[in-house]
């Protein structure tokens, strides 16, 4: 496997059509893992995911990475920085743990901050921003731990479940990074 990124636990390496695969797409169909993003609220299938991988891989404007445990080099999510700004030096981060065995052991930590070191140092990004529902402590725990900063709040805009959820705009500068 070309490990691109090394950290202690994991890996950041390209991702590729091959890791469309039933694990993968069992993350997504996964309510659990879904509940804080936009994508669960229709059903997913293979030929879904394999034509989203070829569009963020064949497209300039984004960088995707498989997360592999370093242990055994499985696959165990996602993360991308897409939406580039040249002008601005601005980009957007998502981050996916598909493997829920994997929570709460600090790789979500250890994948942003080799991530946003990658975005700031290699990309010469001078800004990241991320969308985040109210609905995912973890996440917005995870974000502030690293640095970010709640810059915006659009009230009650995302439905679950019967309910309607703010969603925040956070952002990060390369000195802010922790
Ligand atoms: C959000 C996500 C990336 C977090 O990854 P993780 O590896 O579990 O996070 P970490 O173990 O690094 O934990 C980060 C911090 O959040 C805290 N945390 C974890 N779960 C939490 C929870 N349910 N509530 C509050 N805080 C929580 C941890 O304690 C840790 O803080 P600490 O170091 O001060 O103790 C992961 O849960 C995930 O991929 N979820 C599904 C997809 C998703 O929601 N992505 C984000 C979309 S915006």
């Amino acid at each position: 496997m070309n490990r691109f990124i090394e950290g202690n636990t994991i890996y950041l390496r390209a991702i590729e059509a091959t890791d469309a695969t039933e694990r993968y797409l069992a993350w997504i169909n996964d309510e659990e893992v879904t509940r804080g993003l936009a994508s669960g609220v229709y059903p997913s299938t293979l030929d879904d995911l394999k034509k989203y991988i070829q569009s963020t891989t064949s497209s300039k404007n984004a960088v995707m990475f498989a997360i592999c445990d370093k242990s055994n080099d499985l696959h165990i999510g996602n993360i991308k920085v897409d939406n580039f700004d040249w002008v601005s030096r601005t980009c957007e981060l998502g981050v996916l743990l598909g493997d829920r065995s994997y929570w709460g052991k600090g790789i979500g930590t250890e994948v942003m901050r080799l991530t946003l070191q990658y975005a700031f140092e290699q990309l010469n990004i001078r800004k990241v921003m991320l969308a985040v529902y109210a609905n995912n402590p973890a996440a917005i725990k995870l974000y502030e731990k690293v640095g970010f900063v709640k810059e915006g709040c659009l009230r009650q805009q995302i439905h679950y479940k019967g309910e309607y959820i703010d969603k925040y705009y956070m952002g990060i500068f390369s000195n802010e990074l922790q």
